[in-house]
C-alpha cells in the first residue's frame, strides 16, 4: 500500500474516535463530509478534500476539546505535500470559508453548531470587508465553500455513510499521480 495512505488511516485509526464538541466522531464526519460531496457530484478531488479537511487537527496537540485551532493551515500544508492543490486548498481554506459565510450570508451563523460558533471566535470571527475581498479573490475559494457546507452537514448523529474503504482506491490513486497532478 502507499505509504502516505498507511499515514493517514494510521491518522484515523488512532485519532478517528475523537469527539470535538459535535455529536459525531471525527471519523464519522470526515466519511459524513465525503458522502455529501459525492452525493453533489463532486470531482475525486474535492470528494477527497472533504474527506481529508480535518486532517490536521492529528497532526498536532489539541488546544482544547474543540481540537486544535490551527488544524485548517496545519491539514493545509500536510495535503499540499501530498497531493495537487485541487485537494489541498479547500481543506487549507474550509476555516476561512466559514469565517466568509458569515459575513455574507445572513443566517449562516444562526445555523453554525454551537462548537463551530465557539471555534469562530478563535478564529477571527466574520471576515471584514476586505477579508472578503481577498478571500473570494483566491482560485479555491469557490471549492472552500462547497466544502464548508459538507463540513457543516456532516455532523448528523447516528447517520449511515459508506466507510472509508470506499475512498481508499481514490486515495491512491490521487497519491500515485504524483501529489494529484494529472
Ligand atoms: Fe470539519
Amino acid at each position: 500500500m502507499n505509504p502516505v495512505l498507511e499515514e493517514i488511516e494510521a491518522l484515523y485509526a488512532m485519532h478517528g474516535d475523537n469527539v470535538y464538541g459535535e455529536g459525531v466522531t471525527m471519523a464519522q464526519h470526515a466519511l459524513q463530509s465525503a458522502a455529501l460531496a459525492e452525493g453533489e457530484g463532486a470531482d475525486d478531488r474535492l470528494v477527497i478534500a472533504a474527506l481529508l479537511h480535518d486532517i490536521g487537527h492529528f497532526l498536532q496537540q489539541r488546544d482544547d476539546s474543540y481540537g486544535y485551532h490551527k488544524h485548517d493551515h496545519s491539514g493545509g500544508d500536510w495535503l499540499a505535500r501530498h497531493f495537487g492543490p485541487e485537494v489541498s486548498e479547500p481543506a487549507r481554506l474550509h476555516v476561512a470559508a466559514k469565517r466568509y459565510l458569515c459575513a455574507v450570508e445572513p443566517y449562516y451563523l444562526a445555523r453554525l453548531s454551537p462548537a463551530s460558533v465557539y471555534t469562530l471566535s478563535k478564529q477571527g470571527g466574520p471576515m471584514s470587508p476586505a477579508e472578503m475581498a481577498a478571500f473570494a479573490a483566491q482560485p479555491f475559494a469557490e471549492a472552500a465553500v462547497r466544502l464548508r457546507r459538507w463540513d457543516d452537514g456532516g455532523k448528523e448523529p447516528g447517520l449511515t455513510v459508506p466507510d472509508f474503504a470506499r475512498y481508499r482506491s481514490r486515495l491512491g490513486r490521487l497519491l500515485e499521480e504524483g501529489r494529484g497532478a494529472v
